[in-house]
């Protein structure tokens, strides 16, 4: 069989707490695979143990029982972190340094060095979309611009795997947006994607497969397609519908049996209303 990108099995992590209290069980009993080339959500309110999970995978935190590998191997071994880029979920980063010296202080600790390194920070600004903000200190950056040279520290080293930690957390819907392609467009680049979120309608419509935890527990896995479809039901989104035909289709409803439990106008998400509202804004003011 070929080596999951990710592997967690039979995991369980237990903070003790002092003073007599009751430890706290962050994971429980966790199973995961996640398959190469895959954009992987792991989701779940917080608290539920995401954050936990990953730093396990990454060898960060050692679990209490069970066992987690990095392309079939071990996470508590070095090599298992070597194709690996990681976006921690508040990432700490030097604000009176410039975006480019960001990610040169991050290439060098990866040992990249002289004409490569320059040419990484270069492809990755450009990949971001910070090349115009790259002389500026991360002080005057946005949360959303944070978030991408964050994104931007993680693929340094050029990884087969990138774990994100709430990489669209606290950024406006433009921002998300931007996350969120960014991230498809690494899936499209053969970069196998792990990222947790308690945001699920955010991250939904990137991800391949889903795991729902709650309680430190996995509640629901699979694609989401699947996870969300009500399984006895169907709708039609007709488009230049007469009066009359929209009473034909119920009458015939009617006439079988199956029943009519809605019908009303389609609507767009809050989001999509907000994102072509602001746009159309911009370019007025341009
Ligand atoms: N180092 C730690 N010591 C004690 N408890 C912790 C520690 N890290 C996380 N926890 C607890 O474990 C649970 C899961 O936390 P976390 O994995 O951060 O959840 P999430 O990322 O889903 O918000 C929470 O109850 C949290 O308080
Ligand atoms: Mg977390």
């Amino acid at each position: 069989m070929i080596d999951a990108a990710v592997a967690v099995s039979g995991l369980t992590k237990v903070f003790p707490v002092p003073f007599h209290r009751q430890p706290i069980v962050a994971v429980r009993g966790l199973d995961l695979r996640v398959q190469a080339g895959e954009v992987y959500g792991l989701l779940g309110p917080n608290g539920s143990g995401k954050s936990t999970t990953l730093k396990i995978i990454l060898g960060l935190v050692s679990p209490t029982r069970g066992h987690t590998e990095i392309f079939g191997h071990d996470s508590r071994l070095v090599e298992s972190r070597e194709a690996v880029g990681f976006l921690p979920e508040n990432p700490y980063f030097y604000k009176y340094l410039t975006g480019e010296e960001t990610l040169r202080f991050f290439g060098r600790l990866c040992g990249l060095s002289g004409a490569r390194l320059k040419k990484r920070i270069d492809e990755l600004l450009e990949l971001v979309g910070l090349t115009n903000a790259r002389d500026r200190r991360l002080g005057t950056y946005s949360k959303g611009m944070l978030q991408r040279i964050g994104l931007a520290q993680a693929l340094i080293n050029e990884p087969k795997l990138v774990l994100l930690d709430e990489p669209t957390a606290g950024v406006d819907p433009a921002g998300s947006r931007e996350i969120r392609n960014l991230i498809v467009d690494l899936k499209r680049s053969g970069i196998t994607v792990l990222l947790s979120s308690h945001l699920l309608a955010q991250v939904q419509e990137i991800c391949d497969r889903v795991a729902i935890l709650a309680n430190g527990v996995l509640v629901r896995e699979g694609q989401l397609a699947e996870l969300i479809a009500i399984e006895n039901q169907t709708e039609f989104v007709v488009a230049n519908a007469s009066s009359h035909l929209v009473e034909e289709i119920e009458s015939l409803i009617g006439r079988s049996n199956a029943q009519l439990i809605e019908r009303r106008r389609s609507t767009t998400t809050l989001e999509r209303l907000f994102l072509d509202a602001t746009k159309n804004h911009e370019a007025r003011n341009k």
